[in-house]
């Protein structure tokens, strides 16, 4: 089978096409006929073993894992004989990132809590982008915004991967939605539902006379007291993405109690079956629904990589296999 190999930690022009033995399932793995992936960070930081701490689980001098790819969508070729939920021939979608990747390749074997069925309304293209970025949004909004109903919600840097699930997601929830991107996002978000958009380029959030219940912080680099500033009493900052220094930020102001009664977290998602079927659920009754800006082939992994690490993707960069 044909495959992306990874031998080395670097740019996306180490990664390499090559024609590789297919796997064979074990007792508990199902091989999936993968049909299409996607980009999204954690496929970056996999590829540069960046920032250094992460080479502890990747591998310390070389990725341990040499077929990179979280995000898939296919069909199910064979099972192994302990399989219990999936048989030949199912459409499924998952995020490989916690089972050992390996989406970036024509066939993948892999753990069966890996995978759900695919929503029955999506394309193998459009089911490849949601397991990662969806399941983001889902925990950020639901476990760790614990978002309710009529709540004043903001995204700032909602009109990437994560972003344009967010919104979403959010509006699904009950909230009142305002999203902060550019110029050129305004028409996407609006159209994914925002109630009010702001324009970054245009007006500045942090000098409006408006507070929240929960922030998003998605993409962007507002500095943390201006995001402390725009929470209500008792709101959430949710650090999603942006910066690192954010990041740091959020995670010592609780220590050291800067943030008064606001509440202020940093969150890895975690994949896992359950919320698969739940985004298989919003997507199926109509409420979400993914936002795909390009799809490059296998053999073109590394400029779809390049374009997604300039930062600027309108929702998500999709690979396509078969
Ligand atoms: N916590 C987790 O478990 C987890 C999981 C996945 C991803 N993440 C993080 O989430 C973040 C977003 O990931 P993603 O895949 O959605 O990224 P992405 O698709 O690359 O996001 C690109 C989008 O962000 C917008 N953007 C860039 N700079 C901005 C700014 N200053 N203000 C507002 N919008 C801006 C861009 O539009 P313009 O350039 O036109 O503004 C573009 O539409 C990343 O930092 C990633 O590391 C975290």
């Amino acid at each position: 089978m044909k495959a992306i190999i990874s031998e080395q930690y670097g740019t996306p022009d180490t990664f390499a096409l090559r024609e590789v033995v297919a796997p064979v399932p074990k007792e508990d793995q199902v091989l999936v006929r993968v049909h299409a992936s996607s980009v999204n960070f954690g496929n970056l930081v996999l590829l540069r073993g960046k920032p250094f701490p992460v080479r502890f689980v990747f591998g310390l001098t070389k990725p341990k894992y040499n077929i990179p790819g979280g995000d898939i969508a296919g069909i199910v070729e064979a099972i192994g004989e302990n399989v219990t939920r999936f048989q030949v021939g199912d459409e499924v979608y998952g995020d490989l990132s916690s089972s050992g990747w390996g989406a970036f390749a024509e066939y993948v074997a892999t753990d069966e809590k890996a995978l759900a069925p695919k929503p029955g309304n999506l394309s193998f293209t459009e089911a490849a982008a949601v397991p990662m970025a969806g399941i983001t949004a889902l925990q950020a909004i639901r476990d760790k915004g614990m978002v309710k109903d009529g709540q004043k919600v903001l995204i700032h840097g909602a009109s990437g991967g994560v972003g344009t699930f967010a919104v979403q997601i959010a509006k699904a929830f009950g909230a009142e939605v305002t999203a902060v991107v550019s110029t050129r996002n305004v028409d996407i978000v609006k159209s994914l539902g925002a109630d009010h958009v702001i324009d970054y380029k245009k007006e500045d959030f942090g000098s409006l006379d408006r507070t929240y219940d929960v922030i998003f912080g998605v993409n962007g680099s507002q500095s943390i007291s201006t995001y402390k500033r725009k929470l209500k009493e008792n709101g959430r900052f949710i650090h999603v993405g942006g910066s690192e220094s954010q990041m740091y930020q959020t995670m010592l102001g609780p220590l050291l109690s800067v943030f008064g009664k606001k509440k202020f977290i940093t969150f890895l998602q975690r994949a896992n079956q359950q919320d698969l079927l739940v985004m298989k659920e919003l997507i199926e009754e109509g409420k979400v629904k993914p936002v795909i800006d390009r799809t490059y082939s296998l053999s073109e992994i590394p400029q779809a990589f390049h374009y997604f690490q300039e930062g600027h993707s309108q929702g998500k960069v999709m690979i396509t296999i078969h």
